[in-house]
């Protein structure tokens, strides 16, 4: 145990939290924190604080905070031991596992080791096979992309991986439950899923395997396959290449988003190094939520085909909506970013990257395009769709920007380009007067669905600041709780709290604010240590302690005096009666605070005077 607790402290020495936040976070100086976008849920303006003296981090958005292990756990989705695991690896710490704990590996850390054998196995086996890597090389992909992406190949075989597996004493209903394997309908035993395919291991941002896609080389009708969902894969919140480019995005403050694996390796490899794919499904929430943490500026550079293009749109207002600037590439038909860079077509791409459009104009451009522009009739049609985009335009500057360059579809526009412009600005704002009706109705419906905050509770704001104090050290914590113990604080969080520094103190004669935040990560308790570390008004920690114990027991006294009238009148209606545990607790309160009657009470009592 001794050993496991060095280990934790070794590992919080050698990692710095703003070294560890900055690789998913742009963060800038703030006082005496650091601040940005918080990468925990979607946000405009930076409430996501770090302290680097502390080394602790809160959100005052979301309220999520903690030390270096929670950030890692609540990043990556890892238990405490997965987090300290993968942070001790990066620190060079070595953690020693005993007894039947380091033997009992979580479901989720068996999937992970039997991805990291196959992808082995995959990646051995590619070196084997002439006709995968001839189609690489076919397809511009080098060594080096090779070993970056750890690409591999699956054999034409039925039973090549299940083989192996085997062998390496790897059981192989775990290898289902990691999708690499299939059990067999009817008779015993599993087959491989993937078959005569190029693989490409998946990885997450802590750069483990947490599955594989496939494309077939052979003649199978599915292009591509993917691992199924497992513990460790959600397709909705995984992002390929995303490893790769999370410094990149957060360094150029842009990400680009491809669709396929092919597109992504193409993109990084040519030097757009920003780039994440989202393999083939429709864009959701959740990639968007993790994308909101390195950047908020996107470009989606989808395929331009329909489906592409209706993929683009619906994605785009998943960004807006979390506050991302979002752009959209206009693709030459037939093509995607991977066989535009594969001919070499390097600053062509990167011209179309600066030149995507903004959501807006893309719709604009779609309007116009389902319409044939060369007859009035055609043109009329093409401008009553693009005036129902330009309705939904909030900016009047931008609706004049986009009606000016509508103009010149007009079918009088060789007339007057004024007439032309006047005519689509009417169409515009009739659309929109019919809008905004709907629309107030909507908001009402929001304004009386907020709720109104908590009312706070004095005493417990009071037992706050004195263990705000106490952790900046601005009164010795042993002094405290001689007069205040620790069992007494009122509050669920401000006990715990009070609790676990006390103990602390008796054993190490002080506290140690920073090793709590770990043992306490995700009670009440820990969310209040961050948020007096780094939240709290330092003004309020300068009120002498004993001036805040004293309110603390004035209040006391008062909740007291407010707890005896309410029984007194509950004893009067006839609720309570002599004998039930209410009355004897009404003449308690009587005794103490009055000072009536001598009994062993009274020794506790603070007489009013
Ligand atoms: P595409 O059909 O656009 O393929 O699918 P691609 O990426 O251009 O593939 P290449 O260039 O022919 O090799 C885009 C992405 O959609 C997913 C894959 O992630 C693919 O990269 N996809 C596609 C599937 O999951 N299954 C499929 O059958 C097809
Ligand atoms: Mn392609």
């Amino acid at each position: 145990m001794a050993a496991f607790t060095d280990a934790v402290e070794e590992v919080r020495r050698r990692i710095d939290i703003v070294d560890l936040v900055s690789q998913d976070v742009a963060l800038r100086k703030s006082g005496r924190n650091l601040k940005g976008l918080c990468p925990f849920h979607s946000e405009k303006t930076p409430s996501f604080h770090v302290n680097p003296e502390r080394q602790i981090w809160k959100c005052f958005g979301c309220g999520a905070g903690g030390d270096i292990f929670s950030y890692v756990q609540k990043r990556d989705n890892m238990t405490f031991s997965e987090a300290l695991e993968w942070l001790a690896r990066k620190a060079g710490v070595s953690i020693e596992r005993t007894g039947r704990a380091g033997r009992a590996q979580s479901e989720k850390e068996k999937i992970l080791r039997i991805n990291a054998v196959a992808c082995e196995f995959f990646q051995e086996m590619l070196l084997r096979s002439e006709k995968a890597r001839a189609y690489l090389a076919e397809r511009g992909i080098g060594e080096s992309a090779v070993g970056k992406y750890k690409l591999g190949y699956a054999p034409d075989s039925w039973d090549a991986l299940t083989e192996y597996l085997s062998r390496k004493q790897i059981s192989l209903s775990d290898a289902a439950k990691a999708g690499l394997v299939i059990a067999r309908g009817g008779s015993e035993g599993y087959y491989d899923r993937f078959r005569d395919r190029l693989i490409f291991p998946i990885f997450d941002t802590s750069e483990r395997v947490v599955g594989f896609g496939g494309r077939t080389l052979g003649g199978d009708s599915a292009k591509y396959i993917n691992s199924p969902e497992s513990l460790v894969f959600a397709k909705n919140k995984t992002l390929y290449g995303l490893n790769f480019a999370r410094r990149a995005i957060v360094e150029q403050d842009r990400v680009i988003v491809v669709e396929g694996y092919m597109d992504a390796i193409a993109a990084q490899e040519a030097g757009f190094e920003n780039t994440v794919a989202t393999m083939g499904t429709a864009l959701t929430e959740d990639h968007v939520n993790i994308l909101a943490r390195f950047s908020r500026n996107a470009i989606l550079a989808f395929d331009a085909d329909s489906a592409g293009m209706a993929a683009a749109l619906r994605s785009s207002s998943f960004f807006e909506r979390a506050g991302f600037n979002v752009r959209i590439l206009v693709m030459p038909k037939g093509e995607d970013p991977d066989s535009l860079l594969r001919r070499g077509d390097r600053s062509r791409f990167a011209s179309m990257v600066e030149k995507a459009l903004p959501v807006i104009d893309y719709k604009v451009k779609l309007a116009l395009a389902g319409h044939d522009l060369r007859t009035d009739e055609g043109k009329t049609a093409a401008l009553r769709s693009a005036a129902a985009v330009l309705a939904e335009v909030e900016s009047a500057v931008e609706r004049e920007r986009l009606i000016k360059y509508l103009a010149k579809y007009h079918p009088n526009f060789s007339t007057g380009t004024t007439r032309a412009e006047d005519d689509i600005r009417s169409e515009v704002e009739l659309l929109r007067r019919r809008l905004s009706r709907t629309g107030e109705a909507s908001r009402v419906r929001e304004d009386s669905s907020q709720q109104r905050a908590a009312k706070p509770n004095l005493l417990e704001r009071l037992e706050k600041i004195v263990l705000g104090t106490i952790i900046a050290e601005k009164v010795e914590a042993g002094k405290v709780f001689e007069v205040l113990p620790a069992k007494d604080f009122t509050g669920e969080s401000t006990r715990q709290l009070a609790e676990a520094l006390y103990s602390q103190f008796v054993e190490l004669g002080k506290i140690k604010p920073e090793s709590l935040t770990t043992q306490l990560a995700g009670t009440p308790a820990g969310d209040l240590l961050t948020d007096l570390t780094i939240g709290f008004d330092e003004s309020e920690l300068n009120h002498p302690f004993e001036e805040v114990v004293r309110a603390i027991e004035r209040e006391k006294k008062k909740l007291r005096h407010a707890r005896m009238r309410a029984l007194a009148r509950k004893f009067q209606e006839g609720v309570i009666k002599k004998g039930d545990e209410e009355f004897e607790e009404y003449w308690r309160l009587v005794r103490e605070l009055k000072g009536i009657g001598v009994d062993n009470s009274a020794r506790d009592s603070e007489s009013d005077g």
